[in-house]
C-alpha cells in the first residue's frame, strides 16, 4: 500500500485508544536479532519453559483421533464447565455452578469479554500499578477510564483496601486485582484481599480477580477470592490453564462469575471467537480432572529459579530487587543506572541490554512504572546464569 492509501484509512476511535502489547514488542525485537544469528538470552517472554505434561497432550491427540473436531457450545462443553467448577471448588473452596462458568480462548479472552460486558463509557476502573500490560488497553477499548493506584514497593508492592478506598468515586465500576502479579510477582495476603473484596461489596463495586498465576503462589497461603462466597455477587474470577499446566499456546482460560455476567460474556463470545477449540477443551478436561502433581513439580522448580535470579540480581551493584512471592517474574528497580552511559529511563536500559548485551527484558513503562525492568525467570538455570553474567558485565561498565 502506498502512504497515500494508508492515510486514507480512517480507523475507529476505539482501536486508536489502545497500544500494541509492550511484551510482544520485545519478543519481536529479540526475534529480529536472532534472525541475524545473534545469541540472545531471553528474559522477556512471559511463559513457562516446561513442556505441556504428556497426559494432557495425549488427551488432545485422542480428541483428534476420535473426531472431536466440530463446534461445541459457545461457553464450552458441559464436561469442561463442570471440570472448571469442580477443580476450583476442590482447590479453593468456591461453590460455583455450571451456569456461572465460561471457557474462553485463553484467560485474556475471558478478561476482555468480562470487561466489555461490565465497563461502559466513562466508568472508572481502579488499576493497581504495576499492572499487567493488557488491563489498561482492554479497559480503554471498552471506553472506561483507568484510575491508577501506586502500590508500595518498599513493602513488596503491597496493596490494601484503605489505599484503594481513597480512589473510589461515584463513577467507580470495577477494581482489578492480580495476585500473584505480573509483573511484580507480589502476592496479596488473604486478609488484604478479603478486605478489598469486602470494601468493594459494601460499596456496590465489582472486583475482577485475575488468578492466572494462582497456583504459582510461593507463600504457604494459596488463596482465591472465590472462597469469599458471601461476596460473589459482584465478583469475576478469571483463570487460565496457560501458566498452571504450561499450556500457553493452547489458549484455554475461563471466568467464574454471576450467571447474568457469564451469559452476557457468552453472547459476546457467540459473536466473536465462539467456542474455544474443541480439541483443546478435551485436553483441558484432562488437565483439570487428571493428576495434579505436575503443578507442584513446576512450582518447586520456579521457586529454585526465583531464588537464584533474585540472588544474582541483588549481587549486581545498583540493582534493588524485592522478593517476588509468586508468578515467574522478578521486577528489579534499576533507577540507579539512570544518568550513566546515556541511559535515562527503563526503556533506554532495556533497549541497551538487548542491543549491547543481548539480554531481552521488558521495560517497566509498559507496566506503569518508570524505574523497573521485568525479568522472566521461566527458563533454565544455565540461561539465568548466562543472562545474569551479561547484565553484570554490561551494567558494571556503565
Ligand atoms: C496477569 C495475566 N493475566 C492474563 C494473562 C493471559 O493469559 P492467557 O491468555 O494465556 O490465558 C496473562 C498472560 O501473560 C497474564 O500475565
Amino acid at each position: 500500500m502506498t502512504t497515500a492509501t494508508v492515510e486514507a484509512v480512517k480507523l475507529t476511535d476505539r482501536i486508536n485508544r489502545i497500544e500494541p502489547s509492550a511484551t510482544m514488542a520485545v519478543v519481536a525485537e529479540a526475534d529480529k536479532l536472532r534472525q541475524q544469528g545473534i545469541d540472545v538470552v531471553d528474559f522477556g517472554a512471559g511463559e513457562p519453559h516446561f513442556a505441556t505434561p504428556a497426559h494432557i497432550k495425549e488427551a488432545a491427540i485422542a480428541a483428534i483421533q476420535g473426531n472431536f473436531t466440530k463446534y461445541t457450545a459457545v461457553a464450552g462443553t458441559a464436561e469442561l464447565r463442570d471440570a472448571i467448577v469442580h477443580r476450583h471448588a476442590v482447590d479453593f473452596d468456591s461453590d460455583y455452578r455450571r451456569e456461572e462458568a465460561i471457557a474462553s480462548t485463553g484467560g485474556k479472552n475471558a478478561l476482555f469479554n468480562a470487561i466489555q460486558v461490565l465497563v461502559d463509557h466513562g466508568d472508572e476502573v481502579i488499576l493497581p500499578v504495576p499492572y499487567w500490560v493488557s488491563f489498561k488497553d482492554i479497559v480503554r477499548y471498552a471506553g472506561g477510564n483507568c484510575v491508577l493506584l501506586q502500590s508500595d514497593e518498599s513493602q513488596g508492592f503491597r496493596l490494601t483496601a484503605r489505599m484503594i478506598e481513597r480512589l473510589v468515586t461515584p463513577r467507580t465500576k470495577l477494581i482489578i486485582l492480580n495476585s500473584p502479579s505480573n509483573p511484580s510477582g507480589a502476592v496479596m495476603t488473604p486478609d488484604d484481599m478479603t478486605e478489598v473484596v469486602r470494601m468493594a461489596h459494601e460499596r456496590g463495586i465489582w472486583v475482577m480477580s485475575d488468578e492466572c498465576y494462582v497456583y504459582l503462589n510461593y507463600t504457604d497461603k494459596r488463596f482465591s477470592t472465590g472462597s469469599l462466597r458471601e461476596f460473589r455477587e459482584r465478583m469475576v474470577i478469571v483463570g487460565s490453564l496457560s501458566k498452571t499446566y504450561a499450556m500457553t499456546g493452547w489458549r484455554l482460560g475461563y471466568a467464574l462469575a454471576p450467571a447474568t455476567v457469564v451469559s452476557a460474556m457468552q453472547k459476546l463470545q457467540s459473536q466473536s471467537t465462539s467456542n474455544p477449540t474443541s480439541i483443546v477443551q478435551k485436553a483441558a478436561v484432562t488437565a483439570l480432572t487428571g493428576p495434579q502433581e505436575c503443578i507442584a513439580e513446576m512450582r518447586g522448580e520456579y521457586i529454585k529459579l526465583r531464588d537464584h535470579v533474585v540472588n544474582g540480581l541483588r549481587a549486581i551493584p545498583g540493582i534493588q530487587c524485592t522478593m517476588p512471592q509468586g508468578a515467574f517474574y522478578a521486577y528489579p528497580n534499576v533507577s540507579a543506572f539512570f544518568g550513566r552511559g546515556g541511559i535515562r529511563s527503563a526503556s533506554d536500559l532495556a533497549g541497551r541490554l538487548l542491543r549491547d548485551a543481548h539480554v531481552a527484558t521488558v521495560p517497566g513503562e509498559g507496566f506503569g512504572t518508570t524505574d523497573h525492568i521485568r525479568i522472566s525467570y521461566a527458563t533454565s538455570m544455565k540461561e539465568l546464569d548466562r543472562g545474569l553474567e551479561r547484565m553484570r558485565k554490561f551494567l558494571g561498565a556503565l
